[in-house]
């Protein structure tokens, strides 16, 4: 750890993204049946669900946040949080916390949980990490990958959550924006899914500026990507095959008892 990062309970964050006060205060943050929430580990898909999530509730939120880090904030966040209590329905939040620092009010509410094969994942937070470091302590948080699959996968009958993965996304987008429609209980007609799908494309995403985060401050975004590769299998550029047999081996280790997650890695 470095001065910019501090562990709290069981995550480390960076110190001027988040606090413990903040954080404690979390406990007892009310949930509305409305709300939606999307948990990731980070650089697992964050911003792709986001998009479609916000693109799904665009018609019923109305034009009133200027971006989708506004329109769906992430909960941790002590910059700029404005007083999430005034908020209209349906509040959208990201997070990347772990089920302890959530609010239990979550509990029985609907979540969307977006994973990623970890190869890949740690790839994208490798470039992200790196290209930070050059300037300063990257911005990171997160607890380990395995730890944080683990607790959401384990909280799978307390809460309600629709597991979806990168690789789902990226082989057929039109099912996931689908599942997640039906999930959230929005009844889009096949023209209103098709125009998401089209929203929530890579090169899309590029160049929408409500969603390609080239919204926030300079010196942020040229430090890290948000919208950097987009494939499956980048690992292979990145891991050594000593490397890869390593981590095959911790994965089962690791994860030898929840073998109904699947992962597709290339
Ligand atoms: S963060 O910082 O935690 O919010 O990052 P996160 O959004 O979770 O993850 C960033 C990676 O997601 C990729 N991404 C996409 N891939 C394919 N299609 C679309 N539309 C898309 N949107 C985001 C993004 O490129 C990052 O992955 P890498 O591998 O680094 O490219």
């Amino acid at each position: 750890l470095t001065d910019d990062l501090v562990k709290y309970k069981d995550y480390v964050f960076a110190k001027d993204l988040v606090n413990a006060e903040h954080i404690d205060s979390l406990q007892s943050f009310e949930i509305r049946d409305s709300d939606i929430f999307l948990v990731t580990y980070p650089k697992s898909g964050t911003i792709w669900a986001q998009q479609i999530i916000t693109s799904i509730c665009e018609s019923e939120m109305g034009d009133i946040y200027p971006n989708n880090l506004e329109m769906m904030p992430w909960l941790e966040y002590i910059d700029k949080r404005p007083d999430y209590s005034l908020r209209p329905n349906p509040r959208l939040f990201a997070s990347h916390l772990t089920p302890v620092l959530m609010p239990p009010g979550l509990r029985d509410k609907k979540m969307i949980y977006v994973m990623r094969n970890p190869k890949d994942n740690v790839t994208s937070y490798y470039h992200w990490c790196v290209n930070w470091a050059m300037f300063e302590t990257p911005k990171i948080g997160a607890s380990s990958w395995f730890d944080h699959i683990r607790e959401w996968h384990s909280k799978r009958d307390q809460y309600n959550i629709l597991f979806l993965t990168y690789e789902d996304m990226i082989m057929d987008l039109k099912t996931a924006v689908t599942k997640i429609c039906r999930f959230l209980d929005r009844d889009l007609t096949e023209a209103d899914i098709n125009k998401i799908v089209e929203k929530a494309t890579f090169k899309n995403m590029k160049n929408d500026r409500k969603a390609n985060y080239e919204f926030i401050p300079e010196d942020i975004l040229k430090k890290g990507q948000f919208l950097r590769k987009g494939k499956i299998g980048e690992w292979k550029n990145m891991f050594t095959v000593a490397q890869s047999e390593r981590f095959d081996q911790v994965f089962e280790e690791r994860m030898k008892d929840i073998r109904t997650l699947k992962f597709i890695w290339d």
